[in-house]
């Protein structure tokens, strides 16, 4: 026998736990119990750190990763590169089933009903291909939906003859019922799928997914959502909405580095789907199939986790209760004036943290740049649907004073 060096490297329970104690202390500012102060969300905003001057509006495009959840990144990834093959094939099962605990938690739902995925083109991508269609199938598919969701449907079924049956949404419907009788209108008896955004993009429309998914499943069809925009941005609870399929990308409303989605799958549905890839392992029954990619992204992985305490420690509630406080902040510091137009629905039931706005009389594209150049201000331009505006996004690390700043910019460029 050789007389090998002793190796000293962390547990996995001792670095999950050394992780976390890392990013308690850090959060220790945070009180859960305090009431939700703009001192409050001031600190939580410390905690980001963006470009010195810029003023991150544009949280639908991308999210932002906090600094606790940037370290708890790193560390993870000290950890791997300090012995790669011990944590790529095995060394990590255990965290990763903590992460697919505290991501089911998250959506009420089962650990065995989450799969954790790269973001939601993939979840989209692995929902089109599964599905065993028929020529005139038809896939309802409105016209707000994302070229995430649209492409996948369009690429792996087109050739079987399916339809993509499109509707026209409103881009500012006055209630929860215009949208469902929208839908309702456009099933058929050939509709076999219903692939809908929880949130749009485009003007940040909130479309009813519980009650178009009870109207949808009644009928049959199974029912798929695009995510993105929504999940972490307010309270979804999956079991009580009872869609068939959810895919998000944790890249956005839950911080998470990126490269990091979540899909969840009914267990009920989960017959219905087939891998996108498949590797050594194949045979798993269990959700887990959905995202056995062999060599992985692991460290981002086991930082969704981070996230996710990083999220509770803030508290659920409060992110939730904030995001509709900074919509309306921003409504009514909007409020009436006719060269800033609200090209977003008003109600909670039909938007939430992105909202749109049109500065009469101005394109979009030198708004935007204008924000950008002048006042340091990131957003997206939207311009289809003849939307002219540009799109704002109200996460966590938004501040009303950033408001204010925000609406006088937006006035001053209405005025020039
Ligand atoms: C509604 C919607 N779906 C899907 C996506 C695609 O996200 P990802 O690139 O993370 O897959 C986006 C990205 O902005 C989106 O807004």
């Amino acid at each position: 026998m050789g007389s090998g060096t002793a190796m000293v490297f962390a547990t996995s329970s001792q670095l999950w736990g050394n992780t976390h104690t890392v990013l308690a202390s850090k959060l220790s500012t945070f009180d859960k119990t305090a009431p939700s102060t703009e001192a409050f969300w001031e600190t939580v905003r410390s905690q980001f750190r963006f470009a010195k001057g810029l003023t991150y509006f544009n949280n639908g495009s991308l999210g932002a990763c906090p600094t606790p959840i940037r370290e708890a990144t790193n560390t993870f990834r000290a950890v791997l590169d300090d012995f790669p093959s011990k944590y790529m094939w095995g060394g990590w099962d255990d965290e990763k089933e903590v992460v697919r605990e505290k991501v089911a938690s998250l959506f009420s739902v089962s650990p065995e009903e989450i799969a954790l995925i790269h973001n939601t083109t993939e979840g989209m991508n692995l929902i089109a291909r599964s599905m065993n269609l028929n020529k005139g199938d038809e896939i309802l598919l409105a016209d707000h939906e994302h070229a995430s969701a649209v492409a996948p449907w369009t690429v792996w079924q087109a050739s079987k003859g399916i339809q993509l049956i499109r509707p026209t949404l409103p881009i500012l419907p006055k209630s929860v019922e215009e949208i469902v009788a929208i839908y309702r209108k456009a099933i058929t008896p050939r509709t076999k799928v219903l692939s809908i955004c929880h949130l749009v993009n485009t003007n940040g429309m909130l479309l009813p997914i519980k009650a178009l998914s009870k109207m949808a499943q009644e009928e049959g069809i199974l029912v798929a959502v695009d995510g993105a925009q929504a999940a972490g941005m307010f309270h979804t609870d999956l079991r009580d909405i009872g869609c068939d399929f959810y895919t998000v990308s944790a890249h956005k409303w839950l911080f998470s580095p990126k490269g990091v989605g979540i899909f969840y799958a009914k267990k009920a549905s989960q017959s219905k789907l087939k891998p996108l890839m498949v590797a050594r392992g194949y045979e798993d029954s269990s959700i887990r199939r959905l995202e056995n990619y062999n060599t992985r992204n692991l460290p981002e992985v086991l930082a969704l986790g981070a996230a996710l305490d990083y999220r509770e420690t803030i508290g659920a509630q409060k992110i939730h209760d904030r995001t509709f406080a900074l919509k309306h902040y921003f409504r009514d510091k909007v409020g009436t004036n006719p060269k800033l137009v609200l090209k977003t629905p008003e109600l909670d039931t039909l938007s939430a943290g992105i909202q749109v706005v049109e500065v009469v009389g101005k394109e979009v594209v030198d708004v935007k740049n204008r924000l950008f150049n002048e006042y340091g201000i990131d957003c997206r331009p939207m311009t289809k649907f003849g939307l002219n505006a540009v799109r704002l996004s109200f996460a966590i690390f938004i501040t009303k004073k950033q408001i204010d700043d925000l609406v006088h910019a937006l006035e001053t460029i209405a005025n020039s």
